[in-house]
């Protein structure tokens, strides 16, 4: 039987605020399956950031457990959670948080080159991602030379550059007028289906959440409703410069522990 990629088990988290402690999230148990595509929808407040936040890592659960494939990560030492994280996941936030001295080829290599990565296999990998995301003519724009959607699009490629098996959006077109983030959505749809990439993403979106085969609705720090339904899978619009096939190198060339050359 294999593991879910991912399961909370009984999490909660509890912040102090003036000297009380607010409980945030209670008992919540989620498990996500290698290659679903599901998003948290949920009232300002409702814990969904938090939530996203100890599924990804950057924050640990006041009790509970995260396991990652059957391993229980949750109290990992800080360096090596930090790698789990560089290696396993991806991350795209509302605002980009791109580097604006860096080009747009730069940025999405940046996570690999942190990590000492070899810098000629990365550029490969980061043009392809770039060309994916209809972005193959813009290598060497700087984010203030891109439009917000644009921008968006690298940070979504820089979250797939080291291959994570998982990618935690936060309302990643929040900040993104309907028909820019409509080609995002089918973007997360394409890079699931193509990749195999699993996407957990926070939304406020209807039409995302819409086109969502799983949807977990958040009130109150718990799981109020984990919604599967069928949908039909989200039409494909190709992006302009899409993909050359013989892309990507595999994953090892770009592990640091190998020797390179
Ligand atoms: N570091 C913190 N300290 C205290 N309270 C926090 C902290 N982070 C979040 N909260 C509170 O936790 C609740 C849930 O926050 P959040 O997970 O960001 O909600 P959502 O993303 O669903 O809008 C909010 O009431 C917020 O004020
Ligand atoms: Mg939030």
């Amino acid at each position: 039987m294999n593991a879910p990629l991912v399961r909370a088990e009984n999490v909660s988290k509890k912040f102090l605020h003036e000297g009380r402690e607010v409980e945030i999230l209670s008992g919540i148990d989620l498990e996500i399956a290698q290659g679903e595509m599901l998003s948290i929808v949920g009232a300002s407040g409702a814990g969904k950031s938090t939530l996203l936040h100890l599924l990804g890592t950057l924050d640990l659960p006041t009790s509970g457990r995260i396991v990652y494939e059957g391993q229980d990560i949750t109290h990992y030492p800080s360096a090596k959670l930090a790698d789990f994280r560089n290696r396993s996941l991806g991350f795209v936030f509302q605002f980009h948080h791109l580097l604006p001295e860096f080009n747009a080829c730069e940025n999405v290599m940046m996570p690999g080159l942190i990590r000492g990565a070899k810098r000629a296999t990365l550029q490969t990998r980061a043009e392809s991602l770039l060309r994916e995301v209809g972005l193959g003519h813009r290598l060497t724009h700087r984010p203030g030379e891109l439009s917000g959607g644009e921008q968006q699009r690298v940070a979504l490629a820089r979250a797939l550059v080291m291959e994570p098996k998982l990618v935690l959006a936060d309302e990643p077109t929040g900040n993104l007028d309907s028909k820019t983030s409509e080609a995002m959505h089918a973007l997360f749809f394409e890079l699931n289906r193509t990749r195999g990439v699993t996407f957990l993403i926070v939304t406020h979106s209807k039409e995302l959440a819409g086109l969502m085969p799983r949807v977990v609705h958040m009130r109150d720090g718990r799981v109020e409703l984990d919604e599967r339904r069928d949908v039909a899978p989200a039409p494909v619009e190709a992006a302009p410069d899409a993909a050359d096939p013989g892309l990507a190198a595999p994953a090892s060339d770009l592990d640091p522990s190998r020797p390179h050359g």
